[in-house]
């Protein structure tokens, strides 16, 4: 059973990841119109992965007697004046992220929760996954600059790393 302060905490979770999960949208949208298709397909990943972290948290939370709340969302930005200026974006939303769910594992300590402590280590884990990877793309974006031949190459790269992604996902143990 949950007590209320770690389920509005979850809550509060559940509302942050399906923030996240509009702002990667937005950037595929935009990336999208601009014509990167690799770069498009890569935010719609992030998009949908970031929809499961909140499941993942809904599920939870109703499964341990409470009741998951789906709240308004913050609208996010729709537009960018440069690629280097979205992936900037996306890397210091990770390590938000990143501190949201520290703070989150704060809290299950201080309750004495050690089943949600338990269940929010796949998050932790999650989390340096997903900051190195946008730490790793940023570098990528940062070395090109807006030069366009490099941007049409990065485009086709990063179509590698989420075809990797995927793959790997589709080949990986379900997620409990
Ligand atoms: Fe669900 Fe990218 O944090």
């Amino acid at each position: 059973m949950l007590s209320k302060k770690i389920e509005d905490a979850l809550n509060n979770q559940v509302k942050v990841e399906a923030e996240s999960s509009q702002i990667y949208l937005a950037m595929a949208c935009w990336a999208e119109v601009k014509g990167l298709e690799g770069v498009a397909d890569f935010m719609y990943a992030q998009s949908d992965e970031e929809r499961e972290h909140m499941l993942k948290l809904v599920k939870f939370i109703n499964e341990r007697g409470g009741h998951a709340q789906i709240s308004a969302l913050k609208a996010p930005g729709v537009t960018f004046n440069s690629f280097q200026e979205m992936f900037q974006l996306l890397h210091d939303h990770e390590v938000f992220v990143s501190g949201s769910i520290n703070d989150l594992v704060h809290i299950t300590l201080e309750e004495k929760d050690y089943a949600t402590h338990n269940f929010l280590q796949w998050y932790v884990a999650e989390q340096i996954e997903e900051e190195a990877m946008a730490k790793t793309i940023l570098d990528k974006i940062n070395l090109i600059g807006d030069d366009k031949g490099g941007l049409y190459l990065f485009d086709r790269d990063i179509q590698q790393i989420t075809t990797r992604a995927s793959a790997s996902a589709s080949v990986a143990p379900a997620k409990d």
